[in-house]
């Protein structure tokens, strides 16, 4: 399934102190025929708040996102609901948001046991041997690296066969080389599966790898040339 994510005048702030402080609005965009986008930018320009937005996990105070499944052009409008997007939606975090107590391999199961899926193990083993934790199944989450668990959170992200994969600060939390060897783990997956990958990223270097690129500064998202 390929989507297509519009962002039609959407704006976005929060209350503080009894005031609305506004992080962007009027923001006009169309994110299809790439497979990656970048999105960089100051901190506390919204980019978390975006993503979260984009993904369908929060609604905009303004403005509104469509979804659009090529697959259904020709039914009615082709559009996802948020509800069904996330149904073909992945999640990295730069905490990685793992259940520590758990084993590998149940923290990357869990996502399709809940809903009931009896190939939950074996589909989590696979994904496990692409991400390199081949030898590491059951070891408890707590005991692992940094790396390692953000290994097991792509894992865990792509298990679903997600249509998209939002990921925000990815490599924040790891050193430069564990960073590389993440960033090159993640767009293998998402060039191997058709993935399509939204990021957004302090790093320069990882936001490059991306075919597109946009920065989001004072209120304002810009496609970067
Ligand atoms: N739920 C919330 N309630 C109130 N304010 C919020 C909420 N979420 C975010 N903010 C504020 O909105 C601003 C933008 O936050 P956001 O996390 O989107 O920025 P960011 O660009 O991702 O920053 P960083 O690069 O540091 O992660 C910040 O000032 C933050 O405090
Ligand atoms: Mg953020």
């Amino acid at each position: 399934m390929q989507v297509q994510i519009s962002l039609d005048n959407v704006g976005h702030g929060f209350q503080l102190n009894g005031k609305t402080v506004e992080l962007f609005s009027g923001i006009n965009a169309e994110f299809k025929g790439a497979s990656s986008t970048a999105i960089i930018g100051p901190s506390g320009s919204g980019k978390s708040t975006m993503l979260a937005i984009m993904a369908g996990l929060d609604l905009p105070n303004n403005g509104r996102v469509v979804y659009h499944n090529k697959a259904l052009v020709g039914s009615s409008k082709g559009e996802l609901t948020a509800t069904q997007m996330r149904q073909h939606t992945g999640f990295i975090f730069q905490h990685f948001h793992l259940l520590d107590e758990m084993d590998v391999l149940n923290n990357v199961a869990l996502p399709l046991k809940l809903r009931g899926d009896r190939k939950a193990i074996e589909k989590s083993k696979q994904w496990l041997n692409i991400v390199g934790l081949s030898d590491r199944y059951n070891q408890p989450v707590i005991q692992l690296s940094g790396g390692e668990k953000q290994r097991v959170a792509i894992a865990r992200a792509f298990v679903s066969e997600p249509a998209v994969i939002f990921a925000d600060e990815p490599t924040g939390s790891l050193d430069e080389a564990t960073a590389q060897d993440i960033t090159q783990v993640m767009f293998d997956c998402c060039h191997s599966h058709s993935t399509n990958l939204v990021l957004v990223t302090h790093n320069n270097e990882l936001a490059a790898q991306a075919d597109e690129c946009y920065s989001l500064s004072h209120g304002k998202l810009e496609l970067q040339s």
